[in-house]
């Protein structure tokens, strides 16, 4: 069984950031600048957050934190979206999900010019992974398909089964690992919470990846001997350990899990790191003008 380094890997990717950061610098180029939106005191919404801006400025990005109250009004938030789309100092930026209930989700993903949309949430950039076209591919799959890569785990031909459909894991994964590259060319199959016996499909899978968000639901009878298993579950449970008062727990009973698997990631420091990095990525991409020209008509029609 080999434990997939998350942390290690984000580690490497961060380094490889920051060299061409700082070139970008010595050449007097921009330094490539994040904005974030937090909407309310969410405390997961919060961590990750923080972490997110934390990490600019170890690889040497701008970032700008836009904190706005729970009760903010859907068109204010759209008005701050449109300042941070019109603002060339900003090269990309993110709103943190979930928002609150008042507040179209939908409706705020599509106000993000998708040249500054960094997630790779806008339907947009959506369609153009469908398509294999260059786009900024949301954060957590992006971190996964690195760590495949990294570990150079073979994926062509391979049963993949995807547990959870969200926009955000899962149904980007699927289509990620679907496409014909590698790390793709997998049999696809995204089982959910209207999967009939869940137990069919991921004891026949050669690689699993649950999204769901239910702590330790995986067990060591739902995998198949030297599976490789990805757990982007990451909820936070109350513990008397801790001094904040609660861990983050994957989605996979890791102990009793792991000894059946080729390879697997543990929680925390597996998929977790890598999804910051990825967002790191895409965010150089976007100083760079490497996916889309600033204020080119194709994206602004
Ligand atoms: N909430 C959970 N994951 C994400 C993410 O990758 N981006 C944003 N904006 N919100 C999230």
């Amino acid at each position: 069984m080999n434990i997939i380094d998350g942390k290690k890997v984000s580690s490497f990717l961060k380094e490889k950031i920051s060299i061409e950061v700082n070139q970008r610098k010595n050449e007097g180029k921009k330094i490539p600048h994040l904005a974030a939106i937090l909407v309310g005191n969410d405390g997961g919404s919060e961590t990750y957050v923080a972490a997110k801006v934390k990490a600019c400025a170890e690889v040497g990005f701008d970032s700008t934190l836009i904190r706005l109250p729970e009760s903010i009004s859907e068109k204010e938030l759209l008005l701050k979206i449109n300042e941070l789309n019109n603002n060339a100092e900003i090269d990309g930026f993110i709103v943190q999900l979930p928002l609150p209930k008042h507040i179209s989700e939908q409706k705020v993903i599509e106000s993000i010019l998708p040249e500054k949309d960094v997630d790779g949430f806008h339907p947009t950039n959506v369609g153009r992974m469908a398509l294999n076209l260059p786009t900024y591919l949301p954060a957590t799959p992006f971190g996964i398909v690195k760590l495949l890569e990294e570990y150079k785990i073979e994926t062509s031909g391979k049963h993949c089964v995807v547990i959870g459909r969200s926009h955000i894991v899962g149904s980007p994964i699927s289509i990620l690992l679907a496409r014909a590259s590698y790390p793709g060319n997998c049999t696809v199959t995204l089982c959910h919470s209207k999967t009939k016996d869940l137990k069919e499909f991921t004891t026949k899978a050669d690689i699993i990846i649950s999204a769901i968000g239910k702590p330790h639901f995986i067990t060591a009878d739902m995998i198949k001997q030297g599976a490789v298993v990805i757990d982007v579950g990451i909820t936070r449970v109350s513990s008397t350990e801790t001094k904040s008062g609660f861990k983050l727990a994957g989605d996979v009973k890791y102990d009793e899990v792991a000894p059946k698997c080729s390879f697997i990631t543990p929680v925390p420091g597996g998929v977790g790191p890598m999804t910051i990095a990825s967002l790191l990525q895409n965010t150089l991409l976007a100083a760079k003008e490497s996916i889309y020209k600033k204020n080119s008509k194709v994206i602004c029609a």
